[in-house]
């Protein structure tokens, strides 16, 4: 396969049938689809790839990705390199202003007595969770509640998890973030980077979930559910799919926070939609 002078070699336009074996591919497999004008995205984040394990045609290493010795791991490292994972602390302030006033307008008992549980669904690298994290703190903090919570983040790309629980980010991710939550929760480091404070990473884990397989995800009876920008890439009949899977698993008077216009005229009968115009976000109905 490899070869020394393969880099010299350019290859061919991916065909339309090679585009459509790949798109099928991904989004059997990830859910995301791919539309025709992000052929050039895909010829390169291929052509990337396959010079790295010395392939010089789309099908010989779709062969590779699919049936050779090393398939999982290869296809692990694809989809990291297939997938948008653009994010940044603080993203939609509307939306975290919301789970603010959901966490302090709620009586105490309607919030139970059990840890408060929140999942961030397609967290990317992590500053998703961190950010709910920081909110939930800092709202404990500010009613004088010493209430335990813990988030789980969870995404498809192994390396995004791995740089998650790294929690080092440079000042780009830090731009929409409040200067007050930053000095509280992050530490500048010698290099310029900052580093999540360890009482906040005590706080948030970190999973590897594909959303197409939430059947066997672990978790159960969440206060708070966070899926944003994640269910853009997916076709509408997969998208109540995959919200329908999560209303399971929040809890009676749970919230469930999606991303503006990611699901429009959709309801479900166990959910009441928040009143809002810059949320999309609901509560779960008590029994
Ligand atoms: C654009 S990022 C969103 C990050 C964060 N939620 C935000 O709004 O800033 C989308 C994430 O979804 C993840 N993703 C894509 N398909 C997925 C799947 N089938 N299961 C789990 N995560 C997936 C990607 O790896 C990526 O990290």
């Amino acid at each position: 396969m490899a070869s020394g002078y393969w880099e010299l070699k350019k290859l061919p336009p991916m065909s339309a049938e090679e585009f459509d074996s790949w798109q099928s591919l991904l989004e059997s497999r990830t859910g995301m689809t791919l539309s025709p004008q992000r052929k050039t995205f895909l010829e390169t984040s291929l052509a990337m790839r396959m010079r790295e394990v010395g392939c010089d045609s789309y099908t010989q290493y779709y062969e590779h990705v699919t049936s050779g010795p090393n398939r999982l791991v290869e296809w692990a490292i694809l989809v990291d390199r297939l997938t948008v994972q653009e994010t940044r602390f603080y993203r939609d302030p509307a939306a975290l202003e919301l789970v603010r006033d959901y966490l302090l307008t709620r009586p105490a008992e309607q919030l139970g007595s059990r840890p408060f549980e929140v999942w961030s669904v397609g967290c990317a690298t992590g500053e998703e969770p961190y950010t709910l994290a920081m909110v939930i703190d800092d709202c404990l903090r500010s009613v004088g509640m010493a209430r335990y919570y813990g988030i789980t983040g969870t995404d498809i790309s192994t390396p995004a998890l791995e740089k998650a629980r790294k929690a080092l980010y440079g000042e780009r991710r830090l731009a929409d973030l409040p200067e007050t939550l930053r000095d509280r929760y992050l530490e500048r480091q010698p290099n310029g980077q900052w580093k999540v404070s360890q009482t906040l990473c005590e706080r948030v884990c970190f999973a590897r979930m594909n959303v197409l397989e939430l059947r066997q995800a672990p978790l159960h009876g969440m206060n708070l559910i966070y899926c944003q920008n994640l269910l853009i890439y997916f076709r509408r009949w997969r998208r109540k799919d995959i919200v329908s899977r999560l209303v399971e698993r929040l809890r009676p008077g749970g919230l469930l926070v999606l991303g503006l216009g990611e699901l429009t005229d959709w309801a479900h009968p166990e959910l009441e939609r928040i009143p809002s115009e810059k949320v999309l976000a609901f509560i779960k109905k008590a029994h």
